[in-house]
């Protein structure tokens, strides 16, 4: 099959690897547009016929011609921006016969607008924190004040739009709250104020055909910095699969009662839902409830849920993409436990340190890692080295018969691979080895 990826991350890294994998039954030719030099390993970079230059992420007339030139089958788009800026739209316009594994623009606002996907849980009677939509900082005073004076400990307010995953605040305080609540409410924008929940939070990755929804494998991610969930959030620290601690019902019960429920308000609605719709999910005393939908696999989880994945993801991306995800026979997966360690630059998050140089990938790759590229580059004319080129660098890998062996393997290998100014957190899937998480 001709496939193409869009996406530059550690993420896009591990949908082609799995599709490399591939190869011993099914045979591809993969090419991306972005990817990094761990990614241009094993696919091509997107150039047009007559063209030296690698076609960018943005660049949606760019992608569609090249689809046409190198009459490319399916096409697999990573991030939310190509997928909010309507890259499955305009690919359809132009060949609706391309196979395009992602949302619309109109279904991708269960992301881009928490408002929205607020309202379409709210019709579709899906278990969510309650809300508030503001437009002022006054209604937001007003809202937190009552929150307060009804014993809530923290506040959430959540900027409506995509904002990098800077949007959302859990404060201590109404001040700090109400101060993030200004800043994103500017240009008529409009925040979101939330019950604060507790309890431990998981990710699950629901592949959708517009009618069904297929789950994978739950996951965990890590969003703050530094160790004991401290400090500012990132993009994702690290991440493992199974969950051992959640209930085998879990998964049916989402199935049931979040994603298919989800999948039918946006058919009536007039925007059905094709590619992964991932819920962010906590796991509270009252049950399971939906923290927030993104609308593409996440990143650091995807990592370790197609590692574990057996199923041809080709197959799995195609009969979804067609409409016909009740062809696909049960999903298989690995017995294993898998463990992602994610190494950042320097000052991460606040900025990031381009340009240090990377060491020791080959000797931990010699002894059993998986390393997937993030915000790495050559620097030097013919071969190179490999340098840090932005805030999350690198994931590394570990398979093992439990958690603690795959966690104990990502480590030791995660601590061959250095660069200066390297940061990782201590703590991925400790409390989960330890069998520390209770719900
Ligand atoms: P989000 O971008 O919506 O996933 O929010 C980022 C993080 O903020 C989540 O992973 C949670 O840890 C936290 N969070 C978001 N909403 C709530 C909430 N209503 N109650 C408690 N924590 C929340
Ligand atoms: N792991 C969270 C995200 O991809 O947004």
């Amino acid at each position: 099959m001709r496939i193409l990826v869009v996406g530059s991350g550690a993420r896009e890294h591990a949908v082609l690897r799995t599709l490399v994998k591939e190869r011993s039954r099914i045979m591809h030719d993969l090419f991306v547009v972005g990817g990094n030099p761990g990614i241009w390993e094993i696919a091509e970079a997107a150039r047009l016929d007559a063209d030296d230059c690698a076609l960018a992420e943005s660049d949606i007339q760019g992608i569609i011609k090249f689809t046409q030139q190198k009459k490319i089958e399916l096409v697999i788009i990573g991030p939310e921006a190509p997928l909010d800026a309507g890259i499955v739209d305009a690919l359809h316009a132009q060949n609706s016969s391309l196979l395009v594994f992602g949302p619309t623009k109109a279904a991708a606002k269960l992301e881009s607008s928490k408002i929205f996907a607020k309202e379409i849980m709210r019709s579709a009677n899906i278990s969510t924190a309650k809300a508030w939509e503001c437009s002022t900082v006054e209604e937001v005073k007003k809202v937190l004040n009552e929150l307060e004076q009804m014993g809530s400990s923290h506040f959430v307010v959540k900027a409506d739009d995509l904002a990098a995953g800077k949007g959302v605040v859990v404060a201590q305080n109404v001040a700090d709250a109400l101060s993030h609540a200004e800043k994103y409410l500017v240009d008529e924008k409009k925040v979101l104020v939330e019950e604060y929940m507790q309890g431990p939070e998981f990710s699950l990755f629901f592949i959708c055909d517009g009618q069904r929804a297929i789950p994978l494998m739950p996951a965990q991610d890590f969003k703050r910095i530094f160790d004991n969930d401290e400090g500012p959030n990132t993009g994702g620290m690290g991440s493992y699969a199974p969950l051992d601690w959640l209930p085998n019902s879990a998964v049916n019960w989402a199935t049931d009662n979040i994603a298919t429920p989800v999948l039918n308000e946006m058919k009536k609605h007039g925007t059905p839902f094709v590619g992964v719709l991932f819920a962010g999910l906590m796991y509270t005393r009252t049950g399971i409830k939906v923290i927030e939908f993104n609308v593409r696999f996440g990143d650091p989880e995807t990592q370790v849920v197609l590692e574990a994945l057996k199923t041809p993801l080709s197959k799995i991306a195609t009969l979804a993409a067609k409409g016909e995800l009740e062809k696909l026979e049960e999903l298989t997966w690995s017995s294993e436990h898998f463990c992602n360690i994610v190494l950042t630059s320097a000052h991460y998050p606040e900025s990031s340190s381009k340009g240090d140089v990377i060491k020791g990938i080959s000797q931990a790759e010699a002894k059993g890692a998986v390393i997937l590229h993030a915000g790495t580059a050559f620097t030097g004319a013919d071969v190179g080295q490999l340098v840090t080129n932005g805030g999350r660098v690198l994931s590394v890998l570990a398979r093992g018969k439990d958690l603690k062996t795959a966690r104990d393997r990502a480590y030791n290998y995660a601590r061959m691979v250095t660069f200066q100014g390297a940061q990782m957190r201590g703590d991925i899937a400790l409390r989960a080895a330890n069998d520390q998480i209770s719900i």
